[in-house]
């Protein structure tokens, strides 16, 4: 969740730690700083709060060293205060440590070192690292012996490391080692990379690109010492090694809001994009292809359950996929969320196939159920929109949503991406098991690409949409319904509602709003309605009236040239025709521009509304 930053080079530090940290803002905004070398000394700034306020205070300093190691904040433990805010340093102020992760056996270590004489001044699990490596490094020095070929803050950090029991991305710097970065990771991201001006190194590739575009994704337990001129890698004994560069080609503008008021608008209007590129090469010679599956078709044929693991949005995008593959391949599919699966004991066998889904690729709750799915025997795909993210990397096999960078922390391109690389996976399932002709399936693929254009028509013309907002825009909450697809789409949009606008928002299978929540219907209060032509319509038009008999607000989703709908619902949103089992691709679309037209009018941060992360690596 939190972002980490560092650099080494010629140039002075604390801009390039200010620029880097705030394009990692969004995975954390409760508190950022940073450590420069400056005068044989770690210089080191914090502040509570998001990095403008950091560069603010930054800018009263003087600073001038040309390493430093930067973070912003998502807080686990300890409050958001400037106290608990990075980097942490040990009690000598020598060592600095910034941290994504969380260290499980912190409060031993803790209690250990404090034992030894070690101060804290924080609550977080970050400092005993400053501490750890302090007392490592003390020992080293004073020729404590080490088998590796590492030495000095190096093999500090190593050694320290192998104390630590959870996950970490570290970056840290010793004042005694001027121009040293050392980093290392444990089911964290790490990604480092050499530049024109000096090394870089970040949790995310979004704060390196602007200096290079070849990177390393750091491996698990290995680390690298960073210096102005040179990357030199290690593995988990210190013994040094090569790392493979990936080369980043998504453009740098995905970190520019290109005109847009916000990122979130910017995102939603990219979607036609986003559904053009994930279909792009798939239909080769009239037949589906999906090669980084890296599955036979006798191999597919063969999987006679599937597990489909996420969480937040993206969970909301395995709802859909369940209607679609059980319908299309007519295999039975479970979905749960990640947090959930892993506590359990699913049925797994050698022929389930267990798909992953996450935007980041490294939520942490869905990485540890592919590890317990891989173990318990499934076949793992993942479904994730970054390159070499610990998702696509543990995966057996993995499909790419080609949304590029989403900045946001409201998905919105990503989701998208996910229902059409999700509607793909289940093509392909039925293709495998000839649950469908090939014809049908060409014709599926067809209307698949024809939403790119329905979704251009949605976002040329959103008026409908803003007068919606403008009426639920008093209420204090509200209630998505909806049945079959609409009911997984009313999801989405009920925690798009509550993610950006802070208004209280319920989804609900339209049938089952009689057994409780109709009790919550009174003048005015709005019900958001998925009214779409599908089988079930006329059985949504019944609820629809029924909450309208208590004085509902009802703004409907509905379908283009239905007049019908008109006579019960207060506002009605209409969208292009298509398929019900493609109906979440637009339908989500006014969702999305709803939710968003509610929180500006609230006045609210939408981009980064709060308590919320865009990637949530902690359990
Ligand atoms: C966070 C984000 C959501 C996202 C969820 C799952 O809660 O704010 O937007 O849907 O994590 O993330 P993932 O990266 O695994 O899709």
């Amino acid at each position: 969740m939190c972002g980490i930053v560092g650099y080494t080079g010629t140039v002075p530090a604390a801009p390039v730690l200010l620029d880097g940290l705030a394009k990692l803002e969004y995975r954390g905004y409760d508190s950022a700083g940073i450590a420069v070398a400056e005068g044989g000394k770690l210089q080191v700034v914090r502040r509570r709060g998001k990095v403008a306020e950091l560069a603010h205070t930054v800018g009263h300093f003087d600073l001038t060293g040309k390493s430093g190691i930067g973070h912003t904040r998502w807080a686990t433990h300890g409050r958001p205060s400037e106290a608990n805010a990075h980097p942490h340093v040990s009690c000598a102020g020598d060592i600095a440590v910034v941290h994504n992760g969380i260290i499980e056996n912190f409060a031993d270590l803790r209690e250990e070192l404090s034992q030894r004489g070690h101060t804290f001044r924080s609550e977080t699990d970050t400092e005993v690292i400053a501490h750890l490596i302090e007392e490592t490094y003390a020992d080293l020095s004073k020729g404590a012996s080490t088998t590796s070929e590492a030495s000095g803050l190096l093999e500090a950090v190593r050694l320290a490391s192998m104390r630590l029991v959870g996950s970490y991305g570290l970056a840290v710097m010793s004042s005694k080692e001027p121009g040293v970065i050392v980093t290392t990771c444990k089911d964290m991201p790490i990604i480092v990379g050499k530049g024109s001006d000096g090394a870089y190194v970040a949790s995310d590739a979004i704060a390196v690109i602007g200096a290079t575009r070849d990177v390393v994704f750091l491996k698990d337990g290995h680390l690298a010492r960073l210096t102005c001129d040179d990357i030199a890698f290690f593995d988990g004994y210190g013994k040094s090694v090569t790392e493979e560069t990936t080369h980043i080609s998504w453009d740098m503008d995905v970190a520019e809001k290109g005109g847009y008021p916000d990122f979130m608008l910017k995102e939603i209007h990219e979607q036609p994009r986003v559904i053009r590129d994930t279909l792009k090469g798939r239909l080769v010679a009239g037949h589906l292809e999906i090669d980084e599956l890296d599955m036979t078709a006798e191999e597919l044929n063969l999987i006679d359950r599937v597990y489909i693991i996420a969480c937040g949005t993206s969970y909301h995008a395995g709802l859909i996929a369940k209607e679609q593959i059980e319908g299309w391949a007519r295999i039975p599919t479970e979905v749960e969320v990640a947090s959930e699966f892993r506590y359990r004991n699913p049925i797994i066998t050698p022929t389930t196939l267990v798909v992953a889904v996450s935007q980041s690729g490294e939520t942490a709750d869905t990485l540890a159920a592919i590890r317990d799915a891989r173990i318990k025997g499934a076949r793992v795909f993942g479904i994730t929109n970054v390159l070499g993210s610990p998702v696509a990397r543990e995966s057996d096999g993995v499909i790419y949503t080609k949304a590029n960078k989403e900045i946001a922390v409201a998905s919105t391109k990503s989701f998208l991406g996910q229902l059409v690389s999700l509607s793909l996976l289940a093509l392909l399932l039925a293709q495998a098991k000839g649950k469908m002709r090939m014809n049908q399936i060409r014709l599926i693929f067809r209307e698949l690409g024809d939403t790119a254009e329905q979704v251009e028509r949605i976002l040329a013309d959103t008026s409908a949409i803003d007068e919606a907002a403008r009426a639920c825009v008093d209420a204090t909450s509200a209630l998505f319904v909806g049945r079959g697809m609409g009911a997984a789409i009313a999801k989405e949009g009920a925690l798009k509602l509550k993610e950006i606008s802070y208004l209280h928002a319920e989804a609900y299978a339209a049938g089952e709003m009689k057994h409780g929540p109709i009790a919550l219907i009174d003048e005015g209060f709005p019900v958001i309605a998925i009214a779409t032509q599908s089988p079930v319509y006329d059985k949504v038009i019944s609820n629809v009236q029924e909450a309208k008999a208590r004085g509902a607000l009802v703004v409907a989703i509905a379908t283009e040239g239905d007049k019908e709908i008109a006579n019960h619902a207060d506002h009605v949103i209409y969208i292009p025709k298509v398929r019900d089992a493609l109906s979440a691709i637009t339908a989500s679309v006014p969702l999305q521009l709803l939710a968003r037209s509610i929180a500006v009018i609230r006045g609210c941060d939408i981009d980064q509304p709060r308590n919320l992360a865009k990637s949530v690596t902690v359990e």
